[in-house]
């Protein structure tokens, strides 16, 4: 946003997320069908709302983002048949996840139609489309009455927001409304999957594992940036957004990895030296080991045998450290299977890949 552009005042609605009151979201859905800008919950992350069939509304999105506009945003829809007015055809392997998985934290990738604007597609002739679980976002979609493209509420490069807080913090006087109805469940964005191809190709780790997936579909593929250690120049993502510095506190972030004693004595050694050059430490700690760590900040991010307990504090913490000054963090490592994969792929990207190992 530029300083010529003035701030608009955002009302934030509380709506209960269990029993979403029937006509509470009349007027968010009015103002999404008019071409505004509504933020709500969905069960993996808030996500920032447009009328995904407008190309003013999605340019919007991008604008209070400040995200880059060849990054696609995805479709939200409330019910299956919405599927056949935007994309072109249902493969069968998209008719299994949606069967399986849908409504929940799944995005498929379809061949779009022609009223899907290239402003929401970033110029693809795909489309990303997911029918959230969250009864505040079925609700605003159907009120609404058109897909909603929503990326996560975050400003461009911030970790995603878990709660309306952190959606208030980062867009506040850039869109009309934010529907707060508390604290997500999951905590990760959606898995993203891409059934246009041969085979289907996981573009984005996320609740629903490559396991599941390889359960139901056999022979998935994975998109190789999601698990590389180091951003090799050559690899391109299929999902755009993935290129992107991604989710970063503002202070530098390191993952320790190695046996946890080991891991343990470095984080304290570094942290003691940061300190005495003047910085205000962190640490992103398991319950297990959090009690071990002499920083400035130690912040237990759950235990290590509860990944989804991870999952759901990761970006929390992430944000936490933020507000607390935080300017030399230290994260601990997490086992990349099942929903660690996702895990490990949001904290390397948060740690703009940078690793130390120790023994
Ligand atoms: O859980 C979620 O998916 C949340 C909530 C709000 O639904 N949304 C979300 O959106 O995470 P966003 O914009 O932060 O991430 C969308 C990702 C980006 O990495 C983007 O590149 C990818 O989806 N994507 C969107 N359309 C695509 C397409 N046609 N082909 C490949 N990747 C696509
Ligand atoms: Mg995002």
């Amino acid at each position: 946003m530029t300083e010529q552009e003035s701030l608009i005042s955002t009302r934030v609605i509380k709506v209960d997320p269990d029993h979403p009151e029937e006509g509470s979201l009349r007027e968010a859905g009015r103002i999404i069908r008019e071409g505004g800008l509504v933020a709500f919950p969905t069960e993996t992350v808030y996500g920032l709302g447009g009328n995904g069939l407008d190309a003013g509304a999605s340019a919007k999105i991008y604008a209070a983002k400040g995200r880059p506009s060849d990054n696609p945003l995805i479709l939200h829809i409330a019910d299956p048949e919405a599927l056949t007015d935007i994309v072109e055809e249902i493969p069968e392997a998209a008719k299994l996840l949606m069967e399986r998985f849908w409504p929940g934290p799944l995005t498929i990738i379809f061949r779009k139609k022609d009223c899907v604007p290239y402003a929401t597609t970033g110029g693809l002739d795909t489309v990303a489309v997911r029918m959230p679980s969250h009864r505040t976002a079925q609700m605003l979609i159907r009120e609404a009455g058109v897909p909603i493209a929503a990326p996560s509420a975050n400003l461009s490069g911030r970790p995603s927001p878990t709660t309306a807080e952190h959606v208030i913090r980062d867009l506040s006087g850039r869109i009309e409304m934010i529907i707060d109805s508390g604290a997500v469940g999951i905590g990760l964005e959606s898995t993203i999957v891409d059934v246009t191809g041969e085979r289907p190709v996981l573009l984005r780790p996320g609740y629903i594992t490559y396991e599941m997936l390889e359960d139901l579909l056999k022979e998935v593929q994975i998109d190789p940036v999601i698990t590389e250690t180091k951003p090799d120049p050559n690899l391109k993502p299929k999902a755009p957004g993935m290129k992107y510095r991604h989710y970063a506190p503002k202070g530098d972030l390191v993952i320790v990895k190695g046996p946890m004693d080991a891991v343990i004595r470095a984080i304290n050694e570094a942290c003691e030296k940061d300190r005495a050059a003047g910085y205000t430490t962190g640490v992103l700690a398991s319950s297990e080991a959090a009690a071990s760590y002499h920083a400035d900040v130690v912040s237990d991010c759950g235990s290590r045998e509860n990944l989804e307990e991870i999952a759901h504090n990761l970006f929390a913490v992430l944000r936490d450290f933020d507000e607390q000054g935080v300017e030399k963090i230290y994260a601990e490592c997490f086992d990349g299977e099942a929903l660690g994969m996702a895990v490990m792929n949001r904290l390397r990207k948060a740690a703009g890949y940078h690793m130390m190992t120790v023994e």
